[in-house]
């Protein structure tokens, strides 16, 4: 007799053969017509298969590069960072009261800690042999309320996420390339103007970039005195020939 002749398929993984011996796969002869040889026509074709694949990811990186921001800066407190949209789900979760501040450790840990576990214990716990979703009310019940959980928080988090502020404070600013010891960038250092506007003078949360901001020395002395818009007033504190100084090194910033 075959080897494998008279063996049972049991369309269910749970439930063994009659007859089977354990880590002995079934025999050819019980796939008549649909077998092929390994090499090289299986591995051929596979290989072909991983070629197309290959070479579509690499368009599909060369047409969209990373989305990359500007460089991290840790000084930086006003930058909001946003997970990926596959965590997008469990950081809404952070932003309810029930689950954030005093009681972070419940949307933290607690609530992804009992839905991960229970998806861990999950084929320990649902052991019937019945394989219909119409037989499986809980496991079925608890799949399509997590489902619908994940779906509904990501969405909440997409819809209430500040997608202009987010792209602006990631926005890459091209820098200046000055003398950080040269007279100007002193007495922008001394007259706290880099508190807000940056050390590189690319601007941050609090304030835009002063490189090429296309105003005249006069123009920009009148904004350090008399500030403009969310910049206060009576920045500058020195003297008038200091003033001029700054300006004209404020006017002179221009993209590397
Ligand atoms: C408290 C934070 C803060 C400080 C300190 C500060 N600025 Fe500003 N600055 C701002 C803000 C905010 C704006 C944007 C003003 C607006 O809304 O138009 C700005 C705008 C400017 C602009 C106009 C930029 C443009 O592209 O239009 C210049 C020039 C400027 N500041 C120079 C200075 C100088 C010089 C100093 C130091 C004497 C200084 N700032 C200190 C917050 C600040």
């Amino acid at each position: 007799m075959h080897r494998g002749k008279g063996m049972k398929f049991v369309g269910d993984s749970r439930i063994p053969a009659t007859g089977r011996k354990p880590n002995i796969p079934k025999d050819y002869s019980e796939y008549p017509g649909k077998t092929e040889a390994f090499w090289p026509n299986f591995l051929l074709k596979e290989w072909m298969v991983g070629a197309v694949f290959l070479v579509g990811y690499l368009c599909l990186t060369v047409a969209h590069p990373s989305p990359l921001e500007r460089i991290a800066d840790p000084t930086d407190t006003a930058y909001i960072p946003l997970p990926d949209w596959y965590f997008l789900f469990l950081y809404q979760l952070l932003k309810y009261t029930y689950a954030s501040g005093p009681y972070n450790i419940i949307g933290a840990l607690v609530i992804p800690g009992l839905a991960f576990g229970a998806l861990l214990l999950a084929p320990f716990i649902d052991r019937g042999p019945e394989r219909r979703p119409a037989k499986r009310p809980f496991a079925v019940g608890f799949m399509l309320l997590a489902l619908s959980g994940i779906v509904y928080l990501t969405w909440q988090s997409a819809a209430h996420h500040d997608w202009e502020a987010s792209k602006k404070q990631g926005a890459i600013i091209e820098g200046a390339e000055f003398d950080k010891e040269s007279e100007g960038y002193q007495l922008l250092d001394a007259n706290g103007c880099i508190s807000c506007h940056g050390a590189e003078l690319t601007g941050g949360a609090a304030a835009p970039s002063l490189v090429d901001t296309g105003l005249t020395p006069e123009e920009i002395a009148n904004i350090a005195v008399k500030g403009r818009g969310g910049m206060p007033a009576g920045m500058f504190k020195g003297s008038d020939e200091e003033l001029e100084k700054l300006a004209e090194f404020v006017s002179s910033l221009t993209a590397k």
